[in-house]
């Protein structure tokens, strides 16, 4: 932490201030008109301009601002871990830091614009540094989560030929073993206080390194970031984004549907599956908001009410997941400090979970949907009149549609694949292709629409009601059952905490609905074969009687991906025997 002691101690003083600053009412801040500029272009109302660069253009302009007295004294990034330790940067604090890390990735990595870095950290301040270094040298960044094993990174390496890995000592001999089967990598750097062989210290160089840097002038067009995204089948596919796809497409959805502000301190705790790690990123910084992360591995329910108690946090962000711990708490015995925002993403929100976390906190939940390919695509914006169970709206500048399989508009209630619009024009904040793949780039576009593979119904207002991803529909004699439906109908029973709907076999009905459920700790003694009953009658009559479960199970958990996903894919192998 030494490294960050010089601006910590610089920082105390703003620091006490731009907490101050948070306790009040949001001062008179205009947005500022470069902002609404770059809102006007994220809606498609103005021109993408040729050259863009998320640094220079956008953070660069939040420096000046804060130094003029034009954004309030709040940091624009503030760390915490357990121990109490933190790291907070103003905007012009940031932009020195990254400008050394920008240095460290041209200098002692020898890195040139559009070379590739995998980027595997944890919550660590490096990962924010790196990412804007990246941005600054015109490096392609390639962000991976820290549970990847050796065949993963082997694989990623090798088919994406970066050029440089920077990770911590758990993963590092795990790319040592597999470093000589990938010729293309070059530097690896480490982020520890130790020292390693065949490593270069990232903190000791970036110690060194000047604060003088000129940003590369990237185009529009050329490529910020690569994802790696798993499908069903196969290995995962390349996803890349340019410069203006993330960083121009997450302004306005920032402002509409995060609804930051400059004032504000954003809370992502999904963020350990790092692949859209940058939503947050590129969301707050083009507001000019600051980004809040706790570093604690595990994110339980009371660290996080804890935090919010704690910290001035104004906007939070978990997966429905957590917010359906959150609610088994006595949430009246806690007063957030600023709480004011709350957003949900990654899986179907049940209305259950909804209705408890307003009733009790005053607070609205803001659903939004999309995908590692696309920006924010469909959302409950600020403001919105809120249906309960509705994904909400098509989110400007997409044209979302519910469509069949050769890509044909279906009418509002019909049930179809969730499209995005890519013909005649390709929204520019949007994927480009998957890398090397003009086959399954192809194969994700129908007529004019790229195909999410999530199905879904909109209704005759526009609203969107997810049933699951394509593959998790369940076909029972010919009845189309969604297990989001299912799911949320079981959530508002009290015995379940949780819970999984998935297909299972059956000799009559060829597939029937299983629910695989987590009881909440109150019900766990009481007689099983009572509870089914319960929960079968009381989906009957939640929801179309032909949607209850034939079978349900009890678990003690269910799982998830590292991002807290239910992996229902793996419960349905489980029934088929596959
Ligand atoms: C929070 O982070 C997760 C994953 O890192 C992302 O999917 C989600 O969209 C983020 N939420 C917001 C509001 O940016
Ligand atoms: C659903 O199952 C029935 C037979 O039970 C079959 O005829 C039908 O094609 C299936 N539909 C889909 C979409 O898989």
């Amino acid at each position: 932490m030494r490294l960050w002691l010089r601006g910590l101690v610089l920082q105390a003083l703003r620091n006490f201030r731009g907490v101050c600053g948070v306790h009040g009412p949001p001062p008179p801040v205009p947005a500022p008109q470069i902002m609404a500029t770059w809102e006007a272009i994220n809606l498609g109302k103005k021109p993408v301009p040729e050259y863009f660069n998320f640094a220079h253009d956008v953070l660069d302009v939040w420096s000046q601002l804060e130094k003029d007295g034009h954004r309030p004294l709040n940091p624009a990034f503030w760390w915490v871990d357990g121990t109490g330790a933190e790291v907070k940067w103003s905007f012009e604090e940031l932009g020195e830091q990254s400008r050394k890390a920008a240095n460290v990735l041209g200098g002692a990595c020898g890195l040139q614009p559009g070379d590739r870095m995998m980027l595997v950290l944890p919550r660590l301040p490096e990962w924010w540094l790196i990412s804007v270094a990246c941005m600054r040298t015109g490096v392609v960044m390639i962000p991976g989560v820290t549970q990847l094993t050796e065949k993963d990174l082997k694989y990623r390496l090798q088919i994406s030929r970066a050029k440089s890995i920077i990770t911590t000592n758990s993963l590092a001999p795990h790319v040592d073993a597999i470093s000589a089967d990938c010729p293309s990598l070059q530097t690896k750097l480490l982020v520890s206080d130790s020292s390693r062989p065949g490593w270069m210290n990232f903190k000791e160089l970036l110690r060194e390194a000047s604060t003088g840097h000129n940003c590369v002038r990237t185009k529009s067009r050329d490529t910020l970031a690569i994802y790696f995204t798993s499908g069903t089948t196969g290995n995962p596919k390349m996803v890349e984004h340019s410069q203006s796809s993330y960083g121009l497409g997450f302004v306005a959805s920032g402002r509409r549907w995060v609804a930051l502000t400059e004032s504000d301190i954003f809370w992502n705790t999904t963020d350990t599956g790092w692949v859209k790690a940058a939503w947050t990123l590129f969301s707050a910084w083009a507001n000019g908001a600051c980004i809040f992360v706790h570093e604690l591995p595990q994110v339980g329910a009371k660290v996080i009410l804890n935090t919010l108690t704690k910290f001035p946090v104004t906007t939070l962000c978990c997966v429905p997941t957590i917010f359906r711990l959150l609610v088994q708490e006595d949430l009246t015995r806690y007063s957030f400090q600023s709480l004011r925002h709350c957003l949900t993403g990654g899986e179907a929100l049940n209305p259950d979970v909804r209705e408890k976390w307003k009733s009790q906190t005053g607070l609205e939940l803001h659903e939004g949907y999309g995908q590692s390919e696309t920006v924010l695509i469909c959302a409950n914006l600020r403001g919105m009149m809120i249906k309960s169970g509705s994904m909400g709206k098509a989110s400007p500048p997409y044209d979302v549609q519910i469509v069949d399989d050769e890509g044909k508009v279906l009418p509002p209630g019909e049930e179809g694949s969730v499209g995005v619009r890519v013909r005649p024009t390709r929204p520019f904040c949007f994927f480009n292709c998957y890398l090397e793949n003009p086959e399954k780039t192809a194969a994700s576009e129908r007529g004019d629409f790229y195909l999410t593979g999530d199905r879904a119904r909109m209704d005759k207002d526009g609203y969107f009601w997810f049933m699951g991803r394509s593959d998790d529909i369940i076909n029972s004699s010919s009845y189309r059952i969604g297990p989001v439906e299912v799911e949320s109908a079981l959530a508002e029973h009290p015995a379940v905490l949780e819970s999984a709907v998935v297909s299972s076999p059956d000799p009559i009905r060829g597939e029937v609905v299983k629910a695989f459920v987590v009881l909440s700790p109150a019900y766990s003694s009481h007689d099983p074969e009572a509870l089914i009953r319960e929960l079968q009658d009381h989906v009957k009559r939640m929801t179309a009687p032909y949607k209850y479960p034939r079978k349900v199970a009890f678990v003690s958990e269910l799982p998830k991906t590292v991002s807290g996903k239910i992996q229902r894919s793996k419960l349905r192998n489980q029934e088929w025997g596959r």
